[in-house]
């Protein structure tokens, strides 16, 4: 008796980032040669599996896409089941719970397991799927690099990248013109994008989350550089940094996105005080969706690759209910539970802070 083919399906949540078609072409090719599968790619994230929107992915689709930004499944962070955006018939959108038809539709595909690739949103719900039973395995993706129980997900590296290029570009017209310049990066609610960013840029000021700090810490370093002959500054500012007093800055709040908060303006508001307070003549950059486009780094890449032929794995014999992460160098299945447990911050006496303390980098905290 020859054994059925195993359906494997595949979706990328959440935000997009650099490496998850090299995620998607790792999977395809694992489960294609390795076990014979079939890949079903389901769009737009869990949208597509409320809405039963999957194709087939063959060889030729998941070849070529190695050094792909984006998703070629396409992506979204509205597509929670339990929270799902539904316009009735007054023509308001509702949130209602769908998971009955994400369930609904897995089963009707046929699928024997799921792979979802993204970041804390996409793990809580496909911990919730697998709570209901259904064969979950995860890929943890997300440029933020908050996710437990792995060192590093991809698409940091390239995010990095991104904030390193463009401290270099903007260190030249700091110091030509005599200028601050406050360069706002991405990274929700962990300051890991601007603190290696920050680093690898030669940052003058780091401002991160989890380190509170008083414009004055922040002024007295511009100063201190102004008096010292450097008359420019770069700050590098986290758009999860909160204000002095306390608040975090947002430019939107959304109800149907997984998380409604929309972080942004930080960086507005750190170059006004600065500008108020020191006289010299300052000016923002918001990085904003730079960070997340184009071609992944070669580093992402290799991580997509060994995270993605993992979870293939996984995907076509066990276990289940776990997400493929990097520790100590080794690709390794960690319980999804303990991914989402909490989110991976930077510990304010992280060595890196401390590395860059010691070069005199300002956290704005220092009396
Ligand atoms: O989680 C990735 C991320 O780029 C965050 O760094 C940022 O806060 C958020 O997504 C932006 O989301 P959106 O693309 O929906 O504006």
């Amino acid at each position: 008796m020859t054994a059925t083919k195993k359906r494997i399906g595949i979706l990328t949540g959440g935000g997009d980032c650099p490496g998850l078609n090299a995620v998607i072409r790792a999977v395809g090719k694992t489960v294609m040669h390795e076990y014979g599968a079939t890949l079903i790619g389901i769009e737009d994230g869990f949208e597509g599996l409320v809405e039963g929107r999957m194709r087939e992915l063959g060889n030729r689709d998941v070849s070529g896409i190695l050094n792909l930004g984006g998703t070629i499944l396409g992506t979204s962070n509205k597509g929670d089941p339990w929270h799902y955006p539904v316009e009735v018939a007054s023509g308001k959108v509702e949130i209602q719970d769908t998971s009955y038809k994400a369930l609904r539709n897995f089963k009707q595909a046929g699928l024997d397991t799921l792979v979802a690739v993204g970041g804390d949103g996409t793990m809580h719900i496909a911990d919730k799927l697998g709570d209901l039973g259904l064969q979950v395995v995860g890929v943890p993706k997300t440029i933020d690099n908050d996710l437990a129980a792995t060192d590093l997900t991809f698409g940091f590296d390239t995010a990095v990248s991104v904030v390193c290029e463009a401290l270099d570009r903007l260190h030249t017209t700091a110091c030509s013109h005599h200028r601050v310049i406050v360069v706002e990066v991405m990274g929700r609610y962990a300051g890991w994008i601007a603190l290696h960013g920050g680093v690898a840029g030669g940052a003058d000021v780091l401002l991160i989350p989890e380190i509170p700090f008083t414009w004055d810490s922040i002024c007295r370093k511009v100063n201190e550089r102004a008096t010292h002959g450097k008359r420019f500054s770069l700050v590098c500012v986290a758009e999860g940094a909160k204000l002095p007093d306390g608040q975090e800055v947002l430019r939107g709040l959304d109800n149907k996105r997984t998380d409604a908060k929309q972080l942004g303006g930080i960086g507005a508001a750190v170059a006004r005080e600065i500008e108020d307070r020191t006289g010299l003549e300052t000016r923002v950059t918001v990085l904003g969706h730079l960070q997340r486009g184009g071609s992944p780094t070669a580093f992402d890449r290799v991580l997509a690759t060994r995270l993605g032929v993992h979870a293939a794995h996984c995907a076509c014999r066990g276990p289940y209910g776990v997400m493929a992460a990097l520790q100590n160098n080794e690709i390794v299945s960690v319980q999804i539970k303990d991914a989402i447990a909490k989110l991976r911050t930077v510990p304010a006496d992280h060595q890196l802070v401390r590395a860059a303390r010691s070069l005199g980098t300002g956290f704005g905290d220092e009396a």
